[in-house]
């Protein structure tokens, strides 16, 4: 007979106790502790048999490496954030705020897998409603299989049954194990039923797909434990305002992290962007005041986007300051700059700093094209159209060097821009000759002011 416990879990980010806290010690968040029940499971439940045989250390260089097997999963930037497809086994999470379009992600993914046999299994929601989503997109798969269940026993029933290529979990938070007595999503449900899926993988070579709810500060919900289990921690981002879509990658043990994959969402599902400046550039034939183009990196990839400033007199006693998708603190810090050193008289206007497309920017790169988009409403001159910027800027007004310069250069060139304003240090060892579009160099704020405005 089990022997049931309970113990008290934080339900931010895992931590174990055995008694009720008010604060946690790890997280530090109030009034999370959760007592659940947890039952020692016994090897047998485990099924780690007596006498089994055990894993022996063998010398690594009689390992024989074997190159991991990949799915392709006909989903062009979901592949590029895997690194080149579903690795066989391999357990992926993949995170994000209620609405975000996970679910739809993952069901587009299987339908357009033809080929596969793959088990979507949802504990959220009705067959009828997947269904309708399937619809919606628009694509029809007949190896794709809908389970609308929760238990894990009668899920693994269900797979022998069925032998999927692919196994598809939304989500991770409403799965149960019998062999917990506390209630789904609970820490201790959520770590279990991870685990036995991992066992699942990892015995079988299927690839499972997990979708795992975030909580409220952005954190993947019943947590750490989860990433640190699972190979691979996608996070699907975006303002759900907007259509624009960033799958990141957090943790990647088959690839690299710093690859990003982007999509739209409109009205028949996700599409993929394999151009992301043609989302994030808006079409305008005139230059209007206040509007500056950034040539940004987001992960690997070059893009530019658009950094709107709207400078006012303040109507009130005190300025209000407001940025979308870039950092406040950053944004006075820039203001300060342009104060000291340029004699701007910024201290008594309301600004509002707002970066096209939904998107937050934490690429120092884009500095110069906040400054140059407050600058342009400030004095109401608009930029031109064609021009574009890429450089931090420093404390006393230095424009800075940025990493990758060539390579957004070269996505500037491409879309047509004729001119990119870098700093002096970037010029160094660059051929300038090689793009048409023309590349200034400037060491100063005031070179800046010069160049826009004369
Ligand atoms: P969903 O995949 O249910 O999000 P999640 O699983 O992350 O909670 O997607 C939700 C939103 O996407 C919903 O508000 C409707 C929208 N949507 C579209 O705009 N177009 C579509 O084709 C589909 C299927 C959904
Ligand atoms: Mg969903």
């Amino acid at each position: 007979m089990a022997k049931t416990k309970t113990t008290y879990f934080c339900q931010n980010c895992g931590y174990q106790a055995s008694k009720w806290l008010g604060k946690c010690p790890a997280c530090g968040e109030w009034n999370t502790f959760v007592e659940e029940a947890v039952s020692k499971t016994d090897d047998k439940k485990r099924g780690i048999k007596k006498g089994e045989k055990k894993a022996k250390p063998v010398p690594i260089s009689q390992i024989t490496s074997e190159k991991e097997e990949r799915t392709d999963t006909r989903n062009g930037e979901l592949n590029r954030v895997l690194g080149g497809g579903l690795v066989s086994g391999s357990v992926v999470l993949i995170g994000g705020e209620p609405g975000i379009g996970k679910s739809t992600l993952l069901l587009q993914t299987a339908l357009n897998m033809k080929g596969s046999r793959i088990l979507y299994v949802t504990g959220e929601e009705s067959q009828q409603q997947i269904k309708m989503r399937a619809d919606r997109i628009g694509t029809a798969n007949d190896s794709c299989f809908i389970l609308n269940e929760t238990f894990t026993t009668d899920i693994f029933k269900q797979i022998d049954a069925l032998e999927p290529d692919i196994l598809i979990i939304d989500s991770i938070q409403t799965l149960y194990t019998d062999t917990l007595e506390s209630s789904p999503g609970s820490i201790s449900q959520i770590r279990e039923t991870a685990g036995e899926l991992m066992r699942f993988a990892k015995t079988t070579h299927v690839p499972v797909l997990l979708i795992g709810h975030i909580t409220k500060d952005g954190n993947l919900a019943g947590p750490k434990v989860l990433e640190h289990m699972v190979d691979t921690v996608l996070q699907f981002e975006g303002d759900r305002h907007y259509g624009f879509r960033i799958l990141r990658s957090m943790k990647n043990r088959f690839g690299s992290t710093s690859e990003l994959g982007i999509f739209e969402m409109h009205t028949g599902g996700l599409r993929e962007v394999s151009n992301p400046s043609e989302v994030l550039l808006s079409q305008r034939d005139e230059a209007t005041s206040g509007v500056a183009i950034a040539a940004m990196i987001e992960g690997q990839r070059p893009m530019l986007v658009e950094t709107q400033a709207l400078v006012t007199n303040a109507a009130y006693g005190t300025p209000q300051r407001s940025a979308t998708g870039f950092d406040l603190r950053r944004m006075n810090m820039l203001l300060a700059v342009l104060e000291k050193r340029s004699g701007f008289k910024l201290g008594t206007k309301d600004v509002f700093l707002n970066i096209a497309g939904g998107i937050r920017v934490d690429d120092p790169a884009i500095d110069l094209a906040v400054v140059a988009a407050i600058l342009s409403s400030s004095e109401d001159i608009a930029i031109e159209n064609n021009v574009c910027f890429a450089a931090e800027v420093g404390l006393s007004g230095e424009i800075r060097a940025v990493t990758h310069v060539e390579n957004r250069i070269l996505e500037a060139d491409k879309l047509g821009f004729k001119k990119i304003i870098i700093s002096k240090f970037n010029l160094k060892g660059l051929d300038t000759k090689r793009y048409k579009i023309e590349v200034v160099g400037l060491n100063k704020i005031e070179d800046v002011l010069r160049e826009l405005f004369g």
